[in-house]
């Protein structure tokens, strides 16, 4: 069986910063509740002419630098986002464009947080039959830009980043077991709306504004706390490992309280985790391979490591991945 395995990986944020004395100056709330409520203290907020191929490409270009490997090496770009800057072309197709990948193949896919690790599974399975030696995914979001302001439940949360890892055909272990899932029972509980006209779901956003996010808070983090321990137990569990053979878990990081909650859950401590939330809040699909970077750069990561990615997101969807790296 060929093995497929993450052989580079990058991170952008944008520069702007929106911290919790700005979110208090826009809407009713206090930096003492949304660190208490949710651990984030900053977000990352794109200019007014960056669109999320921007940072895709951005993302896109630090990985392939990081893998060692040119644009015309890649056979595949996917790329997740729920702010895509089209409907069509693909933000995928954008970025095949914009790096120069005259060999590959490219189209988007939509499992909202949970694309990262949906990815590596979509990879691993292109590998694994031997159609494609080396992908690329790339996961961006210009969340600011579908934010309702004057929404304090959920404003407060998202951050906009981009984050992109190159999979490629290897002889050492890389993406070992896998789990993802739907639950379309949950689907109303995020929502960002296209053409169904829908008056109850505009009704329910503060701003009564079509084109922002709205989401059942308390039911959403319900749901990922069972979800991402679960998913994250299992492909320990599958792998024939224990928590103990676990060097890092990098989770989705939409609040601190999920990951908190989910992480006692798998029996495991803070120490074991990589969090970027403080500063870049939820990015959605890119929070894990943002976070995943900084942690290689700052050496948390090392060879051989065994590190389990979770996440889970609008749909309802989950994901988890144990990667050897
Ligand atoms: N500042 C002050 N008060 C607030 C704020 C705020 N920013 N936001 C909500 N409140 C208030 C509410 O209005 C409510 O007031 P009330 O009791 O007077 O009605 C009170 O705080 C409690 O509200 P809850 O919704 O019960 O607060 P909760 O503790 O659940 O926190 C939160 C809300 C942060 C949204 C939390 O539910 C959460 O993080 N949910 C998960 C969100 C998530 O992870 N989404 C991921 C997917 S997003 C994607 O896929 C793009």
């Amino acid at each position: 069986m060929i093995n497929a395995k993450i052989t580079g990986i990058g991170g952008y944020v944008p520069e702007k910063i929106y911290d919790n004395a700005y979110m208090e100056s826009i809407v009713d709330t206090s930096d003492e509740w949304i660190v208490r409520r949710t651990g984030v203290k900053e977000r990352r907020i794109s200019a007014d002419d960056e669109y999320t191929t921007d940072m895709a490409t951005k993302a896109a270009k630090k990985a392939l630098e990081n893998a060692g490997l040119g644009a015309e090496d890649i056979d595949l770009i996917i790329l997740a986002t729920v702010t895509p800057d089209y409907f069509t072309p693909s933000c995928a197709c954008v970025v095949q464009r914009n790096i120069g990948a005259v060999n590959a193949a490219a189209f988007d896919y939509n499992a909202a947080c949970s694309g990262f690790v949906t990815g590596l599974i979509i990879a691993k399975q292109f590998i694994q039959t031997g159609m494609y030696k080396n992908i690329l995914i790339v996961c961006a979001d210009t969340l600011s830009k579908a934010t309702d302001y004057t929404d304090r439940a959920t404003c407060v949360l998202f951050g906009d980043a981009a984050g992109a890892a190159v999979v490629s055909a290897s002889e050492e272990e890389g993406i070992m077991t896998t789990d993802m899932g739907a639950d379309g029972t949950g689907a109303l509980s995020i929502t960002s709306l296209a053409y169904r006209n829908d008056d109850e779901e505009i009704e329910k956003r503060v701003a009564h504004r079509k084109d922002t996010i709205w989401m059942a808070g308390q039911a959403v983090m319900k749901f990922a706390v069972k979800a991402m321990a679960d998913a994250s137990n299992k492909v320990v569990r599958e792998a024939g490992l224990t928590w103990d053979d676990i060097s890092l878990v990098v989770p989705h990081q939409a609040n601190y309280r999920i990951v908190d909650s989910a992480i006692k859950r798998m029996g495991i401590t803070e120490d074991k985790v990589y969090l970027t939330l403080e500063k870049y809040g939820n990015t959605s699909a890119s929070c894990i391979p943002v976070a995943l970077s900084e942690a290689v750069e700052k050496g948390r990561i090392k060879k051989g490591d065994n590190i389990v990615l979770v996440g889970f997101g609008g749909g309802l969807t989950w994901g988890a991945a144990l990667i050897r790296w």
